[in-house]
């Protein structure tokens, strides 16, 4: 499922391409799954009583969320009322090795939002506007099913293109792409290459803080 044709993407995002090998794979959505034995995914609302259809939960000082009372990062878990999972050295790890020589070296992100999509799950056109500093970017990692990740402008009204994001891949948002509208307009259900791994699992990074 390689764009045989890929289209330009807007400076300041960059897509790099099957950076981690399956053995890696293998063992981030293991250290995922540990993640998730201690803070449980759930499908979160929004203000107005939505219901996403990923489900999510975070590791890392703070966590991101949203119910009745809107968008926040918070330091514990809404549900158990205990501090988020701290971020496996794994995930830290990962990015310190593969970051080197791009746009997002040095990042020390203080949060990982999981998102998990099964089959029909999508994720709407947004900005990631609840951190403190802009400066800094988002970091993707993929696991698992193949997904077309939609890139838009900074308005959720403009064009969006469309790039097919695979396991072991990593996009970089920043610069003055940082606000760009994003979303998951769908997955692709069978795709996954890890045994263990049903959907796709997203692990984006944040420096909230
Ligand atoms: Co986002």
């Amino acid at each position: 499922m390689d764009d045989l044709f890929p289209t330009a993407l807007p400076i300041g995002i960059f897509h790099l391409k099957n950076r981690l090998d399956s053995t890696l794979q293998r063992d981030l959505a293991n250290a995922t799954q540990l993640v998730s034995k201690s803070a449980e995914f759930r499908h979160p609302t929004t203000k107005s009583g939505g219901i996403y259809s990923a489900e999510i939960t975070n590791c890392g000082a703070v966590g991101w969320w949203s119910d009745s009372k809107g968008y926040r990062y918070t330091e514990n878990d809404p549900r158990s009322g205990k501090p988020w999972p701290d971020m496996p050295k794994l995930f830290l790890d990962t990015l310190k090795s593969t970051l080197g020589g791009t746009s997002a070296e040095g990042f020390e992100p203080d949060a990982c939002l999981v998102n998990h999509y099964v089959k029909g799950a999508k994720m709407g056109l947004h900005q990631d506007k609840d951190e403190a500093d802009f400066a800094h970017p988002i970091v993707t990692i993929s696991l698992g099913a193949a997904a077309d990740f939609l890139i838009g402008g900074e308005k959720r009204s403009g064009p969006s293109q469309s790039i097919l994001v695979e396991s072991g891949d990593i996009v970089i948002m920043g610069g003055e792409s940082r606000m760009r509208f994003h979303g998951i307009r769908k997955i692709y259900p069978g795709s996954s290459p890890l045994p263990n791994l049903d959907g796709r699992i997203s692990l984006t990074f944040r420096k909230a803080l």
